[in-house]
């Protein structure tokens, strides 16, 4: 089993990660931090509660992380995400409330308490981790793995020109957890999976059409292009009917942006790569955020030729298989909502 930290700003994909990673036996939940960024922290612990009952797991703990980011005010993209974070899905409100501990006290407990075990994932800003590493600075020798959606190389930003909408929320925090785990041993440097593998995975209307059919559910045309924005799903199964409500929200988000009906699948990538390091080639490279520039603060800069004359801090995703992907998924997903 893969035992995991996940710390998640949920988020229309952050959805989707979680559920790929409820549907996966191999995976191991053990806690589900709440990072402020696509929405303010509370309404994404209010999410994660919220997908967690509807998936019969409220079992597992979900803390609220910090409001803000470590030196900016909290920036939010509801424009992105929806009004709640979750597209047009309406999810039944969860009675339970987040755990007392804090996120960031979260990952130090639950890293301590399975040393060299535990793998974290992170698909939001850094700001909880980073707020860890304050607590406990041996967080990369108790972890086994760190996989970080964020950062953008070759590849042009989301959020600014040159930056990627994780690190772009909270660059400070991330140039510190960058930093902390340059000490991290050379199998085991963080993976950060950057735009430029994430937005080439792109799920389509027939991705989720085939995700209802493995479900077993009505009806099979769930979403296209000609539907006026913003029509509710009809599907039976109450998994496919939510999910297919928040992916409709962002298919409308990339086609008002010109990049066609389709949905950029950065964080459910991440989390399959949290499970199966095969999924994505990887290049070492050190790799620091830039805080100060007027046009490229919050921009990732790595060192791939070992210029700067340090050891690299990180493998950086460079190539996956989208195609293997999206089966996994639907596979995964699609058996998960029938069951
Ligand atoms: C990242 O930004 C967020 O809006 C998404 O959830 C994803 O984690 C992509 O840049
Ligand atoms: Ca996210």
């Amino acid at each position: 089993t893969v035992p995991l930290i996940l710390d998640v700003d949920t988020g229309i994909d952050d959805s989707l990660a979680l559920l790929y990673l409820l549907a996966s036996p191999e995976a191991e939940i053990l806690t589900v931090a709440s990072t402020a960024g696509n929405v303010p922290a509370a309404q994404v612990a209010a999410n994660n509660l919220a997908w967690l009952d509807l998936c019969g797991r409220p079992d597992i703990e979900v803390t609220l992380g910090s409001p803000v980011p470590l030196t900016d005010p909290l920036r939010t993209t509801e424009d992105t995400h929806g009004p709640q974070g979750i597209g047009y899905a309406q999810l039944p409100a969860s009675d339970r409330t987040v755990s007392e501990r804090s996120s960031a006290q979260a990952w130090v407990d639950v890293a301590r308490s399975r040393p060299g075990e535990v793998t974290g994932l992170v698909t939001g800003p850094l700001t909880n981790l980073a707020l860890a590493l304050r607590i406990e600075p041996a967080l990369p020798t108790l972890l086994r793995r760190l996989v970080v959606m964020g950062g953008a190389f070759h590849h042009p930003g989301n959020t600014t020109p040159k930056s990627e909408w994780n690190i772009s929320v909270d660059p400070e925090a991330a140039q510190e957890v960058f930093d902390a785990f340059s000490v991290a041993p050379p199998d085991r440097l963080p993976v950060i999976c950057p735009l430029d593998v994430t937005e080439t995975i792109e799920m389509r209307p027939e991705h989720l059409r085939r995700l209802a059919e493995v479900a077993g559910s009505t009806p099979d045309e769930l979403i296209t292009e000609t539907d006026p924005p913003g029509t509710r799903s009809l599907a039976d199964n109450p998994v496919i009917r939510h999910l297919s409500d928040a992916i409709r929200f962002y298919l409308e988000f990339h086609r008002d942006q010109g990049e066609g009906f389709l949905a950029h699948m950065h964080d459910p990538f991440a989390a399959a790569l949290a499970l199966d390091p095969t999924l994505a080639q990887t290049r070492p490279a050190t790799v620091d955020v830039e805080l100060v520039g007027t046009l490229t603060r919050g921009c990732t800069v790595a060192d791939w030729r070992g210029m700067w004359g340090r050891e690299p801090n990180a493998e950086v995703a460079v190539g996956a298989d989208p195609h293997a992907f999206f089966e996994r998924l639907i596979d995964r997903v699609g058996r998960f909502a029938a069951r």
